[in-house]
């Protein structure tokens, strides 16, 4: 019988059943350039205190800028923004060459036309096997009630059916 350490595949497949939307974490830089990552793994925590997690990976060259950095912003991508979250996917290069953006909380990029944003404080860092589950406080969030939101779903993305 294949185990899921024999079968890394497998497990990415059968895991890949969970559908879930997308966001981009962003932050700045230790020189004030914007960075960013797409994760499938925001999830919120906690009303009180109002806490939410992501998942980097640990080999993501990303996530150390935003863990020194702080604070960071949760951008939910709307429907439209497939693009968008293959830009920040890839590893190295200037991510936000064709993007528009504002400062939001803390200074860092609110993209635009995302479906909502949430700016949080890194509360703690745990370590979670070759990923690490990282907590933020809420500061500020806010919505668009009219967008609709990018979904991913065994590696593929989709939209909410009208
Ligand atoms: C739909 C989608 C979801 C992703 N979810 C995660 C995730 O939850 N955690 C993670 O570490 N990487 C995730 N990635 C991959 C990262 O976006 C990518 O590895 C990372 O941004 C690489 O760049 P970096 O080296 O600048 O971090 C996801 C990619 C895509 C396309």
């Amino acid at each position: 019988m294949l185990t899921v350490h024999s079968d890394p595949a497998r497990f990415r497949s059968v895991l890949g059943h969970f559908a879930t939307g997308v966001a981009a974490i962003t932050a700045r830089d230790g020189a004030g350039k914007p960075v960013g990552m797409a994760v499938s793994s925001f999830t919120s925590v906690s009303l009180r205190p109002p806490l939410v997690a992501f998942l980097p990976g640990k080999s993501s060259t990303t996530f150390p800028a935003i863990a020194a950095h702080g604070t960071f912003c949760v951008n939910v991508l709307s429907a439209g923004q497939e693009p968008v979250c293959r830009a920040l996917a890839v590893s190295g290069g200037d991510k936000f060459a064709g993007l528009d953006w504002r400062p939001g909380p803390h200074g860092d990029p609110v993209l635009d036309g995302v479906t909502a944003w949430i700016g949080c404080t890194v509360e703690t860092v745990h370590d979670a096997g070759d990923h690490y589950i990282v907590l933020g406080r809420v500061d500020e969030l806010d919505a668009d009630p009219g967008s609709s939101p990018l979904l991913f779903y065994r590696s593929g993305y989709g939209r909410l059916a009208s």
